[in-house]
């Protein structure tokens, strides 16, 4: 048995590989460049410049709005980068922290965060929000450096979210003449996202909105083209394949599922032996991929969440429509509940997490009117083939030890 695993790995080894750096399409990597993203950077470092020039006197809170997909991301990280190089340089010290909301989504977790960036081992539990806030002023005074806190994601702070900003906003202005030291980048889909922020914080934010406008057809060209040569051995891919994937992106605008395509399509060419990748390569590709954003999305949900999910797609399958009424959902979903042998939640939890679904995009609900029944949802699900939903819904499930 031994030698059959030995010579597979050889096999594969000798093969010559298509790609020159295949992490360099990884959807989490930052290039060190961000072409038709220089305009957005050049406008953070005018309203940041001041903080290298006249450090601790002024800090900055603005709010970065955009699609999905569109280098909000990668720009404010590398953003963060440039500025605590070109501050190092002057002996000023800038600290950039970035934080996932949809990951730490309550304040708590946020402060947590922040303060483990600026005390590596600070334990996890024992401290009150306040205390916290405390830690981090009292830290950023005694390190004499200037905090620079991108919240990435920020709709999904949920709760006492709004407090949390309120609070960071504040912190400078609780003691006359204070050291302005904490700056703060939101980024976010759009401002409705941020409706559970508080009024004063929203305001202050609203202040300084830079937007990143999704790219247009050309530039997501130019975007794949760049990252293909990156990543891709020479003239593996041509540019008319690239201008198709650019295509096929355009309609969600989503520049992940144009990397995500790239690097199927390169896999598909590599098993079949093939030099260079074909348009049959992008089509069997484009064929089962499930938009980034949902595995995103996926990745963060709780298990309860993750069973309705999965009660909606098999009620879907099942019935062989289009769209199915709730009622019909919840039958799905009771029934395995109790094959799972899990409490079911309530109607109302439960109406909660398709309104979740909805705003994450997973699900599509319209409401109907019935004379006499009142009215009724009707769900679908649009994007992606549900056997494929189904299959990475189970797969989440049994890595956490569920079985289906
Ligand atoms: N202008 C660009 N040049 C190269 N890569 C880009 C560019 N814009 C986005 N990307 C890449 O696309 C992917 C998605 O970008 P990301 O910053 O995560 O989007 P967002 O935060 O807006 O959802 C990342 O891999 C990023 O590196
Ligand atoms: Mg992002």
């Amino acid at each position: 048995m031994f030698f059959i695993t030995i010579d597979y790995f050889e096999d594969l080894l000798k093969k010559p590989s298509l790609f020159k750096n295949e992490s360099k399409l990884d959807i989490n990597f930052i290039p060190e460049k961000l072409i038709h993203r220089e305009k957005e950077l050049v406008l953070l470092s005018q309203l940041f410049l001041v903080l290298i020039t006249n450090p601790n006197a002024l800090s900055r809170k603005i709010l970065i709005i955009g699609k999905t997909g569109i280098g909000k991301t990668a720009a404010i990280k590398l953003f963060g980068e440039m500025i605590t190089n070109a501050a190092e340089k002057r002996s000023v010290l800038i600290k950039y922290v970035h934080i996932n909301c949809r990951k730490e989504r309550t304040s708590y977790k946020v402060l947590i965060k922040i303060v483990r960036a600026l005390n590596k081992n600070f334990p996890k539990r024992g401290y009150s929000p306040q205390d916290l806030l405390d830690i981090i002023v009292d830290s950023v005074n005694n390190q004499n450096l200037q905090l620079l806190i991108a919240l990435d994601e920020l709709g999904y702070l949920i709760n006492k979210g709004g407090d949390l900003m309120y609070s960071l906003t504040r912190i400078n202005d609780d003691s006359f003449n204070a050291r302005q030291c904490i700056s703060i980048i939101g980024i976010a889909r759009d401002i409705s996202c941020l409706s559970n922020l508080d009024v004063s914080t929203m305001s202050t934010l609203q202040r300084n909105i830079v937007k990143f406008k999704d790219y247009t057809k050309e530039q997501l060209y130019d975007i794949l083209k760049y990252r293909a040569e990156i990543s891709l051995k020479e003239n593996v891919i041509s540019n008319k394949l690239i201008k198709t994937i650019s295509d096929l992106v355009y309609h969600s605008g989503d520049i992940r599922y144009g990397l995500n395509l790239l690097w199927k399509s390169s896999k598909i060419a590599e098993s079949q032996d093939l030099k260079y990748i074909t348009m049959e390569c992008v089509r069997l590709g484009n064929h089962d991929i499930v938009p980034f954003s949902t595995l995103d999305v996926l990745k963060y949900m709780t298990l309860q969440k993750v069973i309705f999910l999965l009660a909606i797609i098999k009620a879907l399958q099942k019935s062989g429509k289009i769209q199915i009424s709730s009622s019909v959902i919840t039958n799905s979903y009771l029934i395995l509940c109790e094959n799972l042998g899990i409490q079911p939640r309530s109607y109302s939890q439960l109406w909660n997490y398709l309104q979740d679904f909805k705003r994450e995009n997973l699900i599509t609900v319209e409401i109907k009117s019935e004379a006499i029944k009142g009215r009724k949802a009707l769900v679908a699900v649009q994007e992606i083939s549900l056997s494929k939903f189904e299959e990475i819904i189970i797969n989440i499930l049994q890595s956490k030890g569920i079985k289906i």
